[in-house]
């Protein structure tokens, strides 16, 4: 089997608060997106990247002119949620020869920090399995359960175990044949669609187990305004 990314890129980036949405935003002197998209472009196992863009974006070439080639494919199909942006990537897929048993792995345009060693890490690990896999990273933090007080300010209720859980990242690796309906069945009614935050979610949901292959915890997802400054300052002592 083959293996491609999917890139969704299609969001508004409300969080990010930087009027514009956060994948053109310049990191350490390029737009978000162009980072990402370097880093795949730099895994050698990946036939091609697919893109998916907004119908309306008129940002992206000006913001990543590197990617190009015939590894690099953009699709104007962007929905209303990620999810939909993803499944409407993954038929764009089909349409350009894609196979089902062929890998998809499906990463964020917002991490920008992603290394093509954690690529090819998740790659080796997923291949061989029945059902793919996503890189994520066991809970450091102690967890709250939070409500409104009367006061109206977050208050803790509980503290949830934390044993067993893992932070969910991505690339996202799974059989175009299996991703694709278990997207489209999660987005047939809104509560199921509210409840897939991620590839995985949607996998787990017809009973399969995805595998957890630790990542990094410099794969950050730029989501909130301070969170430019961090990438600009890991990417900065990279280079
Ligand atoms: N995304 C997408 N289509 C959407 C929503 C999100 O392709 N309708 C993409 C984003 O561009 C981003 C990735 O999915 O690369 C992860 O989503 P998120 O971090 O939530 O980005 P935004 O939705 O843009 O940000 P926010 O939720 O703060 O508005
Ligand atoms: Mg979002």
């Amino acid at each position: 089997p083959r293996c491609y990314a999917l890139v969704p890129c299609a969001g508004v980036g409300e969080r990010a608060g930087v009027g514009g949405p956060k994948q053109y935003h310049p990191v350490a002197g390029q737009a978000v997106v162009a980072h990402t998209l370097a880093a795949l472009q730099a895994v050698p196992r990946l036939v091609a990247t697919l893109v998916v863009l907004s119908p309306a974006d008129d940002q992206f070439e000006r913001h990543a002119p590197a990617f190009t080639g015939e590894r690099a494919w953009v699709a104007r199909v962007g929905g209303a949620t990620r999810a939909e942006s993803v499944v409407n990537g993954l038929a764009e897929l089909l349409a350009r020869g894609a196979q089902p048993h062929d890998w998809v792995l499906v990463h964020d345009a917002a991490r920008c920090l992603l290394r093509p060693e954690w690529v090819a890490r998740l790659i080796a690990d997923c291949e061989a399995d029945e059902v793919g896999g996503l890189l994520a990273l066991p809970l450091a933090d102690t967890l709250k359960a939070a409500v409104r007080g009367a006061d109206g300010e977050a208050r803790a209720q509980a503290t949830v175990d934390r044993t067993a859980k893992w932070a969910a990242q991505t690339p996202q690796m799974f059989r175009l044949g299996l991703l694709r309906p278990a997207l489209a069945s999660a987005l047939s009614d809104p509560v199921s669609a509210a409840a897939i935050t991620d590839e995985a979610s949607a996998i787990e949901a017809l009973g399969h187990m995805p595998r957890l292959v630790p990542g990094d915890w410099e794969n950050i997802k730029v989501t909130w305004p301070g969170d430019f400054a961090l990438a600009e300052r890991l990417l900065r002592t990279r280079a």
